[in-house]
């Protein structure tokens, strides 16, 4: 989607539709608010109409849809709950709840009219990336496999109006850079849709090998012959099952300083995971088509990043293979050694995505020095069963990094709670007969065990562990509980945060 800024009143810009978003009335307010003088003119008075018969309020996910006369397209009033409750989260969902609203109803155009959108005192341009962000990613739909689709909004602009001319610098850089996110964030979601036959750990390296071409990238792709050289036994052993071989990705961006820091983000890649010979049941093995989704998020960071050529050096790496049962398959009660020396008891094929990260963060690790290191990972089913299909877990033992990710993720409002971990989980990976085993005996705090397990190949690089299982995607059976912006399927969930948090790093 195309994301423009103007500085003319939305009304006046001659868009298929006009969004205003319109603050909860209170109790005792009767008279229809002065803000929206002119959009009540603009549809006769209808505007006024709907408000005394109290069919506009104001609530949260309300959309009226209002006809302009002689042909001047649609006005789409968007509910955006009490004025004082707002947060610029309240933007981003309203946004996307506009263009929904709109999808198949033959508006092209949409002009967002940004200061309705902005509380009293609060500063309009988070509110503006917030609409970038509900315009791109609410109207975004996986329509690859689909021979006819609903016309959905393809521009969208900004109107700043005379409360906010003053302003346009800012906001017009503010625009574009968040577009050049959000962007990424729609290509991840449609390379995370590809279903398996079509996403094999091959093609995710080509994928990788497109986009250094395209932006200058040096990308290093590690086939099974380079893999069985350099002894990464954790990725040859959880690929070893398919007939698609595993891949380890390299990619590098030099980074917009001299001498910056480096920043490695690993991402587990696993193209599909049916548990291995530790078979998943059936129902619920569709959904591990997503299991690639750590590596996906590295390759839409590694693209914000570039294009956007934030300050550190980032060293992206995506541990890529499918997980399947076979003749070839590894087994539980395999020993498996890692790049990094260390021998992994597998008790469980189903835990397979620690064994393959062992490897990639071996590797950055001792090849690159990195200042510091964060993985993303659908990690562990504990990780949805504490925290739901919202919430990412991160697992930080440094401070420093865990708040410098906490506070980019409070402005891009992808939530994210940070969990512990302590010398139990510790204990509970080691092994009897190597030096850690990748299933506990216990089934207690899946997430921070597996976190533990990881904790054991960081070496001492400072090192951020996020794990996505139930945010990288949108269950259908949960999509009425979510914000509008994430549509069923893939929500290439923490490349927002991770992209602001690299814009956002010291430079030195
Ligand atoms: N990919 C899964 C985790 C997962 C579960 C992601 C549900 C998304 C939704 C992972 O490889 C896995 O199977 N983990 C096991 C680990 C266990 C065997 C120790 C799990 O969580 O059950
Ligand atoms: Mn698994
Ligand atoms: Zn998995």
């Amino acid at each position: 989607m195309r994301v423009l800024v103007d500085r003319r009143e939305a009304l006046a810009a001659g868009a298929d539709a006009c969004a205003v978003g319109v603050f909860e009335r209170g109790e005792k307010e009767t008279a229809l608010p002065r803000s929206l003088a002119a959009e009540d003119a603009a549809v006769g008075g209808l505007v006024k109409a709907a408000w005394d018969r109290k069919e506009i309020r104001g609530k949260r996910r309300e959309i009226t849809i209002l006809h302009r006369p002689k042909g001047a397209g649609r006005l789409v009033l968007v509910g955006l709950g009490p004025r004082e409750r707002y947060q610029h989260e309240t933007a981003r969902r309203a946004a996307a709840e506009a263009v929904r609203a709109l999808k198949g109803r033959g508006a092209r155009t949409l002009a967002f009219r940004l200061p309705s959108f902005v509380a009293e005192g609060v500063a309009a341009e988070p509110a503006a990336r917030a609409l970038v962000d509900g315009a791109v990613l609410g109207s975004y739909e996986f329509v690859r496999y689909k021979s006819a689709t609903d016309g959905a909004v393809e521009e969208a602009s900004v109107h700043l109006g005379d409360d906010l001319a003053r302003e346009e610098a800012g906001l017009r850089k503010a625009v574009a850079e968040q577009s050049t996110v959000d962007d990424a964030v729609v290509w991840g979601r449609d390379l995370a849709n590809l279903p398996p036959d079509t996403a094999t750990p091959e093609r995710l390296a080509e994928e990788a090998r497109a986009l250094g071409k395209e932006l200058g990238l040096k990308v290093t792709v590690f086939d099974e012959r380079r893999l069985a050289e350099m002894k990464c036994g954790g990725l040859l052993a959880v690929g070893g099952g398919s007939v698609h071989p595993p891949r380890l990705v390299v990619l590098e961006y030099a980074g917009g300083a001299r001498r910056g820091r480096t920043v490695a983000v690993v991402g587990k890649g696993i193209t599909f995971d049916s548990g291995g010979l530790s078979l998943k049941p059936g129902p619920r093995m569709a959904e591990m088509k997503f299991d690639k989704s750590g590596a996906v998020a590295v390759l839409a960071i590694l693209r914000a990043a570039a294009q956007l050529k934030v300050g550190p050096r980032v060293v992206g790496v995506m541990a890529c293979a499918e997980n399947l049962p076979s003749g070839s398959a590894y087994r539980p009660s395999d020993v498996v050694r890692s790049f990094n020396g260390k021998a992994i008891e597998v008790l469980n094929t189903d835990a397979e995505g620690r064994v393959v990260l062992a490897d990639a963060l071996g590797y950055v690790a001792a090849q690159y020095r990195p200042d510091e290191v964060i993985d993303l990972a659908t990690l562990t089913g504990a990780q949805v069963i504490a925290l739901g299909d919202d919430t990412a877990g991160l697992v930080a033992p440094d401070d420093r990094l865990a708040a410098g990710i906490l506070a980019a993720a409070q402005v891009t409002g992808e939530p994210f709670w940070r969990m512990p971990l302590t010398d139990f989980h510790r204990e509970l990976v080691k092994s009897e007969i190597g030096d850690v085993r990748n299933s506990t005996e216990i089934p207690v705090a899946g997430m921070l065990t597996a976190a533990a397990f990881l904790e054991q190949f960081v070496g001492n690089v400072p090192w951020a562990h996020i794990d996505f299982a139930g945010a990288s995607w949108t269950n259908p059976l949960t999509r009425r509980y979510q914000p509008a912006y994430q549509p069923v399927g893939a929500t290439a969930f923490g490349v927002r945060t991770i992209v602001r948090y690299l814009l956002d790093a010291p430079r030195g």
